[in-house]
């Protein structure tokens, strides 16, 4: 046992001693006794096949969720995952492997109490749970640990404990992101800029795909199509636009190309490339052709990489975009790098080892490497970092979306799951590429995406080079004007949807959760994939059904519905009843809730707080309670203190409804005020009221 109603198991027949560390882990686990002897889960542990199994009981009424990315419905209940990071292009439910590895399963039991299992290993490991829960492993046999808690939130509270929670990112990061492979030249980039302003949808940032790059070397500029990077970043940041770069770990095999060189020397004798069995710098392609890939599971390689950030982030870009870090690899095995390439690992993370052992770490050092170089040039500012590939507990260190999805129905109907299932293995900051990746979307498939992926934590449109126009005005007037109300709710939603980004910042409990969540004992609730709670209050019912657009009601009977994107509004109130546009989801909002709505705005840097609808769902006389959170959304003063944590209450009046902000710190009395309130009543009429 090493903590509370924690217990790691081991295969007995394996000394302790011969237990692989395991990155996963914010530290080493300190174990502080035997397990308690009515511990309710037992692993059963067996070599086979080559393989070690570890085995796990479930009882009947279990439902299983977690094992990281993949694609499928939400109960992972008789499907199986591996764990070997793969860059899937185009995956279906099919794919058994993405792009992270999570050895982690959540089940759920009938009674609403909840346990964990954590596999810890960073090898190839299977997860069936067609028979109980089983993992498979090759490598060393590796501990079993399980958490059991009384309920689902307190689970993931636990894990977060032990594997780390997603630092605050700053507040441009939770709008709307716009990327493609590849705007480009600049004036191109500076053309959807204005697209967004001038149609007034609103935006917080622009992404540069490879195409930015001189010949695809990383830390360099293609000065003919982007002669002045800086320039651009900083005329973008006039407009309220925040701008994200893409780096991927390949370097292109170069003599004279400053980072390759750099790479190739190294540090005392040592390459800070990964090496190949024979001790040759290893040489796979990518998209400059023959690269070289740091080994970052070395310290004095991060070092190294880290040191190459504070130049590269002068010309201002503001997050960074870490792709690619499987690491992908087209003309390896299995699209990867030979197993048996070998790294300088730190004697933390394994010690010297080969590419078995690292490749699902891979990323996940990677993107610990980016943060560090990130924040040796910025201290004191959040930073915003998106990884393709990471294992448990990445979420120290990155954002994650869900890779190369499709334009299709099906990828609309799983983003929902996939978000939710990444959420419950310890990863908040998710979303998939609106509109899907690959192909081509229709006007009607393009507005659903965005409906559903406008509430998802991190919401960017991407697509594919040589795609149509994926920006959403690309697809009529229609289409424009659904995302652009998809778009004002998010942004009204924004003063909430932060207060439950910072909830996952400092408890480790997700931004979307399961629909389950607000009712765990209630079996009926288990599977629903079409629809989500955005944070404790709010829930989203989607159609996910190309042939009917209308999402059905409330999973949970009670919820008041809501709608907060009226076209015309002013920006204040503006709260009814009637889907602002037949494409986007249903909200509804939790009987006994209120939620802090801001006046739409067209980045979040003009959001006004001193302007709040407080919606509330009243029941009876008691008031409705909620709260909001903020800062000053961009640097760590919030870690010391320098935050606005208030209680929101609001009961009924003789005149309408009447709000309170229950101010708990001075210094923000004024930033933060109340312009109207809006009763949304269970016979279905909306009372506004305003200041
Ligand atoms: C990979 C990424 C995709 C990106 C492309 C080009 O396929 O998953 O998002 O646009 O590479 O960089």
């Amino acid at each position: 046992m090493f903590a509370d109603r924690t217990v790691r198991f081991r295969d007995p027949a394996h000394a302790a001693s011969e237990l692989p560390p395991f990155p996963a882990y914010l530290s080493p686990p300190r174990e502080s006794g035997p397990a308690p002897a009515t511990f309710p889960v037992r692993v059963r542990f067996a070599d086979k096949d080559g393989l070690r199994h570890a085995w796990i009981k479930t009882d009947p009424g279990t439902t299983l969720y977690g094992t990281g990315e993949i694609a499928g419905p939400l109960a992972r209940n008789g499907r199986v995952t591996v764990c070997w990071n793969t860059d899937q292009f185009d995956y279906t439910d099919r794919s058994r492997s993405l792009y992270q590895s999570h050895p982690f399963v959540l089940g759920v039991r009938r009674d609403g109490s909840a346990f964990g299992v954590i596999c810890e290993t960073t090898y190839w490991c299977r997860i069936d749970l067609r028979r109980g829960i089983l993992f498979s492993a090759r490598g060393p046999s590796p501990a079993v640990t399980v958490i059991d808690r009384a309920s689902p939130q307190e689970l993931v509270r636990a894990l977060s404990d032990l594997t780390g929670r997603m630092p605050m990112p700053p507040r441009w990061a939770l709008g709307y992101h716009q990327c493609r492979w590849s705007y480009e030249p600049a004036a191109r980039v500076r053309e959807i800029a204005e697209g967004f302003r001038s149609r007034r949808i609103p935006c917080d940032a622009i992404w540069l795909d490879i195409d930015y790059m001189h010949g695809f070397r990383c830390f360099t500029f293609d000065h003919e199509k982007f002669h002045d990077p800086a320039g651009l970043n900083s005329d973008l940041k006039s407009q309220g636009f925040h701008t994200v770069y893409m780096i991927d770990p390949g370097i292109k095999v170069d003599h004279g190309y400053a980072v390759y060189d750099a790479g190739r020397a190294g540090s005392d004798g040592v390459s800070h490339f990964v090496q190949d069995a024979r001790g040759h710098e290893h040489h796979g392609s990518v998209w400059p052709g023959p690269c070289a890939f740091p080994d970052y599971t070395s310290a004095a390689v991060r070092r190294w990489w880290a040191g190459l950030w504070p130049e590269f982030l002068r010309a201002g870009a503001d997050g960074i975009w870490n792709d690619m870090n499987e690491p992908a690899i087209f003309d390896g095995p299995g699209k990867s790098m030979p197993v048996t390439c070998r790294h300088h690992a730190d004697p933390d993370l394994g010690g010297p080892g080969d590419h078995r052992r690292y490749h699902n770490i891979y990323g996940m050092q990677m993107v610990r490497a980016t943060r560090e170089g990130m924040a040796a040039a910025r201290p004191s500012r959040r930073l915003f970092i998106l990884t393709r590939s990471n294992f448990l507990g990445g979420q120290r260190y990155a954002a994650t979306w869900t890779g190369d999805n499709r334009s299709n129905w099906a990828h609309l109907r799983w983003s929902i799951p996939m978000a939710l299932n990444l959420s419950l293995s310890g990863q908040p900051m998710v979303g998939p590429d609106i509109g899907g990746f690959v192909g081509d979307a229709t006007p009607e498939l393009f507005a659903r995406f965005m409906g559903i992926g406008s509430l998802l934590p991190f919401a960017r449109g991407h697509s594919i080079k040589g795609s149509r126009d994926h920006e959403p005005w690309s697809f009529g007037p229609e289409c424009e004007h659904a995302c652009r109300l998809a778009l004002r709710r998010r942004y009204r939603l924004m003063p909430y949807l932060y207060t439950v980004c910072c909830n996952a910042a400092l408890t480790g409990e997700p931004i979307v959760r399961p629909v389950f969540w607000a009712d765990t004992a209630n079996p009926g609730l288990r599977t629903i994939d079409h629809a989500f709670l955005l944070g404790p209050d709010v829930i989203v019912v989607a159609s996910v059904d190309p042939a009917r657009a209308e999402p059905g009601p409330s999973p949970i009977p009670g919820w008041r519905e809501f709608e907060c994107a009226d076209p015309d509004d002013d920006g204040v109130g503006g709260i009814g009843r009637a889907r602002a546009h037949e494409q986007l989801p249903r909200l509804f909002l939790r009987p006994g809730a209120v939620i802090p709505l801001a006046p739409a705005a067209e980045h979040t840097g003009a959001m006004d707080l001193s302007r709040l609808t407080l919606v509330a769902a009243i029941e009876g006389d008691r008031a409705a309670i909620g709260s909001l959170r903020t800062d000053d959304g961009e640097s760590l003063d919030h870690i010391h203190g320098a935050y606005f944590n208030a209680e929101l209450s609001v009961s009924r009046g003789p005149q309408g409804p009447i709000g309170h902000v229950v101010a708990l710190h001075e210094e923000y009395r004024a930033r933060v005020g109340i312009a109207a309130v809006a009763a949304v009543d269970a016979d279905g009429s909306v009372t506004i009221a305003t200041a």
